[in-house]
């Protein structure tokens, strides 16, 4: 399908105006993965703020070593550098602070607000809407981060048989969310609007996860936690303070900072 729109720098810079991260706004037509090239950029000294907009990803890539399809066309595939001032261990909150902030993007975007399920993917009734890939860069001795990149993936144009078979029973758009046909130009807006006002209240961590945990839909469900090669069944019950799944297996709440997280009746999932 031809897209009904073009991303381009220009369109988004009519909603941005004069944003602070304008001038650091790349919009490109195919590369293999953003978070590829903002992680070589930064590593060069790409300064905080220098974001990645593309149309297409040969090479998309999601947590756990995963493929993102990333269709021409049809989504946003988004990078942001940033330059935190925090060791990277007093970072664990900035997945949940990056889906938390495009959530907001989003409402701000199209009127609905998607949920969360933990700790990365924004859902509408129960299919992935869009992922988040967070990777962090740290010196060995002062643990201190050297940056960060928070990298998104939002489907937006498909229709239901627009996904291949594999994904048609798990993925959802914006289109199918809202059911129009969204402006990508105005969405890769607000998502910049948000992770900018992101990097500046990083700080206020209690804050973002209080808003996380309201949109989080994982809490109160039935969750299958693999990882380490164990696989356990148990029950969301909260988040803590530092974005950790707090997960019951029968003997109170236990925090799960990794691994996979699978939700009986969500993506397919049992
Ligand atoms: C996931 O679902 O596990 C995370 C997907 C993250 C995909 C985005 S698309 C823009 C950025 N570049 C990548 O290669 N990945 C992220």
């Amino acid at each position: 399908m031809k897209p009904p729109d073009r991303l381009s720098r220009q369109e988004i810079l009519k909603y941005l105006g004069t944003h602070p991260w304008a001038g650091t706004l790349q919009v490109l037509d195919t590369v293999d993965s953003t978070n590829a090239l903002a992680k070589k950029l930064a590593s060069q000294g790409a300064p905080e703020g220098t974001v990645l907009v593309a149309n297409h990803q040969t090479a998309g890539r999601g947590r756990l070593g995963r493929s993102f399809l990333s269709e021409a066309g049809q989504g946003i595939y988004m990078s942001v550098i940033l330059r935190p001032q925090e060791k990277a261990t007093e970072l664990l909150h900035l997945t949940c602070c990056a889906a938390e902030a495009a959530c907001e993007a989003l409402e701000r975007g199209t009127g609905k607000r998607p949920g969360i399920k933990w700790t990365n993917d924004l859902v509408h009734e129960g299919r992935k809407l869009a992922g988040i890939l967070t990777e962090l860069s740290f010196e060995g001795e002062s643990g201190k981060a050297r940056y960060a990149v928070l990298g998104i993936g939002l489907n937006c144009h498909q229709s239901p048989c627009g996904f291949p078979e594999e994904l048609r029973e798990v993925a959802a758009s914006v289109r199918m969310m809202t059911g129009s046909v969204p402006d990508r130009n105005r969405l890769a807006a607000e998502l910049i609007q948000s992770f900018h006002g992101l990097s500046l209240t990083l700080g206020k961590r209690l804050q973002w996860l209080e808003r996380y945990r309201r949109d989080c839909v994982t809490i109160g469900r039935a969750v299958t936690v693999t990882g380490s090669g164990a696989v356990r069944r148990g029950q969301a019950v909260g988040v803590d303070d530092w974005g950790a799944l707090l997960v019951d297996f029968g003997r109170g709440p236990e925090p799960v900072q990794a691994g996979e997280v699978s939700i009986r009746g969500m993506f397919g999932y049992i």
